[in-house]
C-alpha cells in the first residue's frame, strides 16, 4: 500500500498572495477527488506534489511511503505519472512520437515503451490515431493522449490536473471510465470542478477553497453534511462554493 502524506504544506506566489494554507492530507492508494472552483488551489497543489513548484520555506513536508519527496528526486519522479492543467502538444509529431519522447524524457526502457504504447493507446481508444499527426486531433483525442502520457511506465502515483477541461459529455464518460479502471493499487488524485466527473469513482473527495482543505470524506461521509435540500455531492459544493459548474 502506497501513502503520500502532506503534512502542512504552504504555499505564497507574494506576501499577499496565500494561494495554499496549511495543507495536510494523508493519501493511500484509490481514486481522490479534488474538488473546487476556478482559482482554489488544485493546481498549485498538483504542481507542489510533483516538485513542480517548491512550497514555502517552512516546516511543511510532503512524504512518499514515509520519505520526503525533496529527498527521494528521481525515485519519487519515476513513480509519479503527472498531467498537468495546460499544456501544449507538439502538433506535428504522432502520437506515437510524442509518447516515445516522453517515454525518454522519463527514462523509460526504450524496448518496454515500444510495448507499452500501443497498449496505453488502446485504453485510451486511440489505437487507430497512433501514427497519424496530434496536428489533426480533436480536444478530446489530445486530452487523451496527455492522459496516456501520465501513464507511461506505469507509475504508482498519477496526478491528472482537470483531465476533462473542455470536453463533451461522452468524452467525459470516456475519461471516467478509463481512470476507474486504472486499478486500485495506485494513488490517482484527479481535479475537476465538475461533480459527476469524480462522484462515481472517487474514494475520497476533498473540498479545496481558497487554499484551505475545508471538507474531506467519503461521498456518504460528505452528503451527511448538506443542510438543506437533498444529500447529494452537488448541493454540498452549492453550499461550499456558492455555486455549480457543469
Ligand atoms: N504563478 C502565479 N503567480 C501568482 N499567483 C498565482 C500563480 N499561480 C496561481 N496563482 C494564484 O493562486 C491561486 C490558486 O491558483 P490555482 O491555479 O492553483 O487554482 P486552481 O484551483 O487550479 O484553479 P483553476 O480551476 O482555474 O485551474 C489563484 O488565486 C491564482 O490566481
Ligand atoms: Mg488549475
Amino acid at each position: 500500500m502506497n501513502n503520500l502524506e502532506l503534512q502542512k504544506i504552504n504555499k505564497h506566489y507574494s506576501k499577499k498572495k496565500h494561494a495554499l494554507c496549511n495543507f495536510s492530507f494523508i493519501f493511500t492508494n484509490g481514486i481522490y477527488g479534488l474538488l473546487g472552483p476556478n482559482g482554489a488551489g488544485k493546481s498549485t497543489l498538483m504542481n507542489m506534489i510533483t516538485d513542480n513548484l517548491l512550497p514555502d520555506n517552512d516546516n511543511g513536508k510532503i512524504l512518499w511511503n514515509g520519505e520526503e519527496t525533496k529527498n527521494l528526486k528521481e525515485k519519487f519522479r519515476s513513480r509519479l505519472g503527472f498531467m498537468p492543467q495546460q499544456q501544449n502538444l507538439y502538433e506535428s509529431m504522432t502520437a506515437h512520437t510524442f509518447l516515445n519522447y516522453i517515454a525518454s524524457l522519463k527514462c523509460l526502457d526504450k524496448k518496454q515503451s515500444e510495448q507499452e504504447i500501443p497498449k496505453i493507446m488502446e485504453r485510451v481508444e486511440l489505437t487507430e490515431s497512433l501514427d497519424k499527426k496530434m496536428g489533426g486531433f480533436s480536444g478530446g483525442m489530445k486530452q487523451r493522449v496527455l492522459i496516456a502520457s501520465a501513464l507511461l511506465g506505469n507509475p504508482e502515483l498519477i496526478i491528472l490536473d482537470e483531465p476533462t477541461a473542455g470536453l463533451d459529455p461522452k468524452q467525459r464518460v470516456i475519461i471516467r471510465n478509463m481512470v476507474s479502471d486504472l486499478g486500485k493499487d495506485k494513488i490517482i488524485i484527479i481535479s475537476t470542478h465538475i461533480v459527476s466527473d469524480i462522484e462515481t469513482i472517487a474514494k475520497e473527495i476533498l473540498f479545496i477553497k481558497e487554499g484551505h482543505l475545508i471538507e474531506s470524506g467519503t461521498i456518504p461521509e460528505l452528503v451527511e453534511k448538506v443542510e438543506s435540500g437533498e444529500k447529494t455531492l452537488e448541493n454540498l459544493y452549492m453550499q461550499y462554493y456558492g455555486e455549480v459548474q457543469k
